[in-house]
């Protein structure tokens, strides 16, 4: 399959990327300034571009655009609305735009995390992401055409960044059981699926 891979530069895109290529899959990576391909995820223009770019797509993966941490005191509703933008606009219009070019039976798999059951300091926009893209992939499941599928896998704190982010008491989830996930949603029939990778 031809899979586009937003993100396959990042720390968990990086682990997933050889994994679908020994796997035989022809994988294009993409990002703002890193991949094979540019894209910005929060400039449909872009988005667009990247179709165009990427040409016949079988399988489109995003492990891309982190939500920013925030202050819940000194939140806005305008840093909340900038906060959406990547992560939960971005991955939305990946499947708005690209059940339009991708090859029938094309899938999605999307990256939300944790945050979206689990209260946490300091992540209300990130848990807002993330809550907002299971429920897009509750409907979108239902109503992508030509038998295109639609999932997102949720981590927890993966292992390769527990040096980077500081959230004691999280259980990371380990890196091979984390691509086994993504690997099943891009491979595998299901659809509509929300993978929670709790470790
Ligand atoms: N790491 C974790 O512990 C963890 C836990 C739960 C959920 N997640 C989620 O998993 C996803 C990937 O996380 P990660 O840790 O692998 O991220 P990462 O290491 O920061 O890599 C993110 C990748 O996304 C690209 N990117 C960032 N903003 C973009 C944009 N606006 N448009 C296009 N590409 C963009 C970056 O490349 P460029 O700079 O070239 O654009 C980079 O390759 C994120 O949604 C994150 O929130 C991660």
């Amino acid at each position: 399959m031809r899979i586009v891979v937003v993100g396959g530069a990042g720390t968990i895109g990086r682990r997933l990327v050889p994994v679908l290529r020994a796997r035989g899959h022809n994988v294009v990576t993409a990002g703002r300034t890193t991949g094979e391909l540019r894209v910005d995820l929060t400039d449909h223009a872009s988005v667009e571009a990247l179709y165009r770019a990427a040409g016949r797509v079988d399988g489109v993966v995003c492990v891309a655009a982190h939500g920013a941490p925030d202050e819940f005191r000194t939140l806005t509703v305008d840093a909340l609305r900038d906060n959406l933008a990547a992560k939960f606009l971005g991955q939305v219009d990946l499947v708005l735009t690209g059940q339009h070019q991708c090859a029938d039976g094309a899938s999605f798999t999307l990256t939300s995390g944790i945050f979206a059951d689990r209260p946490w300091p300091g992540v209300t926009g990130g848990g807002v992401i993330s809550g907002a893209l299971h429920s897009f992939v509750l409907s979108a499941a239902i109503e992508l055409p030509a038998g295109m599928r639609v999932n997102v896998v949720s981590p927890t704190l993966v292992a390769d960044s527990v040096d980077t982010f500081d959230f004691a008491g999280l259980r990371p989830v380990g890196m091979p059981e984390l691509v086994a996930h993504y690997l099943d949603c891009v491979e595998g029939d299901r659809t509509g699926g929300i993978v929670r990778a709790y470790g």
